[in-house]
């Protein structure tokens, strides 16, 4: 191995700038990678950019590849916002591509856990004589790529909770009628955070109650898929439903229980899973989801499902406009009707994050024992 010059501080220093463009640029991939990651690729010679890259979509090119493949300039210093693969998968080992540029330094932000990854391609690169550091925007990496890093890591969607709610905490008013409880700009604040998820779930009661079409209208998410997923214990939602069009783009999948297995499936992607007590088994429809690939969820509601999933500590993240009206009333659906007993035994969110929108407040925060 060659000996190298240490590091100095003004590597260091170069070394967060060109990370912080390098993890902008891996975000623009945002909804379109997974399960694969978001990665941002920059490469450096003497202070200057030469060429950048980021992982688009899944199936296509790898950010270093991106970055790396017209260039002919050796000696360089790449910034990967993830570390780079040293095995095949759908594409050849970024780390030979490395090698083969006469890359001459590696900052990464991150090991991937993958653990067909885990350490190997810095090995890999150190073994070749490049010289790699790892560190530099790891915490805004880890924040970026949280959705992957949970499936990877527990194989399990990452799951955030959304819903519009009065300031009192109610998805409807006292009729049941949730249209609308929220601003202009919060409905379009909700509709485009869909887009940065792989699937979007809603109970039997909202898809009986709006008649939801739950798709991608707002612009920068043409050509994205998106799963829909529906429970529906006794598999009777009737086929006239807007749910059941538009199926190509976004593919509905229903789940029901293992006792309405005699009924006919309604789409190809029908699973039949345990009930208990409270409705389908949601441990059983996350494991599903996860053998499809789908690597993020966002649960939509209605009140019982966003219950469910609060009362058994099945979310990660929470995102909720806040709105500034008040409804109250006795019939009112609740975002939590179960409740705690004890103040002490309420759920606390962590490094929440306010942003004011006409009408209300957005609200996301983060399950304080998340995974992740
Ligand atoms: N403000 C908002 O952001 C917002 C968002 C969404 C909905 N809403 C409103 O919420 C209302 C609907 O809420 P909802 O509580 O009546 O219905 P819901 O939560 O949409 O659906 C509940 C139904 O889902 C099925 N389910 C199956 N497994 C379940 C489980 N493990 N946990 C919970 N539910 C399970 C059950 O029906 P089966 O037994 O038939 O399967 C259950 O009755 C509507 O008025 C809608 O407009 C508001």
């Amino acid at each position: 191995m060659k000996n190298h010059p240490p590091r100095t501080f003004r590597d260091d220093r170069d070394d967060e700038k060109f990370m912080k463009i390098a993890l902008k640029l891996s975000q623009r991939g945002s909804g379109f990678t997974e399960p694969n990651p978001m990665v941002g690729a920059v490469v450096v010679k003497n202070g200057k950019i030469l060429s950048c890259g980021y992982h688009q979509a899944f199936g296509l090119k790898h950010a270093e590849t991106m970055a790396l493949e017209n260039l002919t300039v050796p000696g360089t210093t790449l910034y990967l916002t993830l570390e780079p693969c040293s095995h095949f998968g759908k594409t050849p080992p970024c780390t030979d591509l490395i090698i083969a540029k006469k890359v001459r330094r590696v900052v990464v932000a991150m090991v991937d856990p993958n653990p067909r990854v885990n350490g190997s391609g810095i090995r890999k690169l150190r073994a070749h004589g490049i010289r790699t550091r790892c560190g530099p925007g790891g915490d805004w990496a880890a924040y970026v790529n949280r959705h992957y890093l949970k499936f990877i890591k527990t194989a399990t969607p990452y799951v955030t909770l959304h819903a519009g709610i009065s300031l009192d905490g109610k998805l409807t008013d006292d009729a049941g009628h949730s249209r609308w409880i929220t601003s202009e700009q919060g409905r379009r604040y909700s509709h485009s955070l869909r887009g940065e998820f792989s699937a979007i779930l809603a109970g039997h009661g909202t898809i009986l109650a709006d008649n939801p079409r739950l798709n991608l209208r707002e612009p920068g998410w043409e050509g994205k898929t998106l799963y829909r997923v529906v429970l529906d214990s006794a598999n009777t939602l009737p086929l006239s439903l807007n749910i059941f069009q538009e199926q190509e783009r976004f593919p509905l999948v229903i789940f029901s229980s293992n006792a309405a297995a005699n009924r006919k499936k309604k789409v190809p992607l029908h699973f039949f899973v345990r009930h208990d007590a409270n409705g389908l088994v949601l441990a059983e429809v996350l494991e599903q989801l996860s053998k499809l690939g789908i690597a993020s969820l966002l649960v939509e509601g209605g009140g019982r499902v966003l219950d469910s999933f609060i009362r058994e500590r099945l979310f990660d993240e929470a995102a909720f406009f806040i709105s500034d009206k008040i409804v109250g009333g006795r019939n009112s659906v609740q975002i939590f009707a179960s409740g705690v007993t004890r103040l002490e035994d309420a759920l606390e969110l962590v490094d929440c994050r306010w942003s004011e929108y006409a009408g209300g407040t957005m609200m996301r925060g983060f399950r304080k024992c998340s995974p992740v």
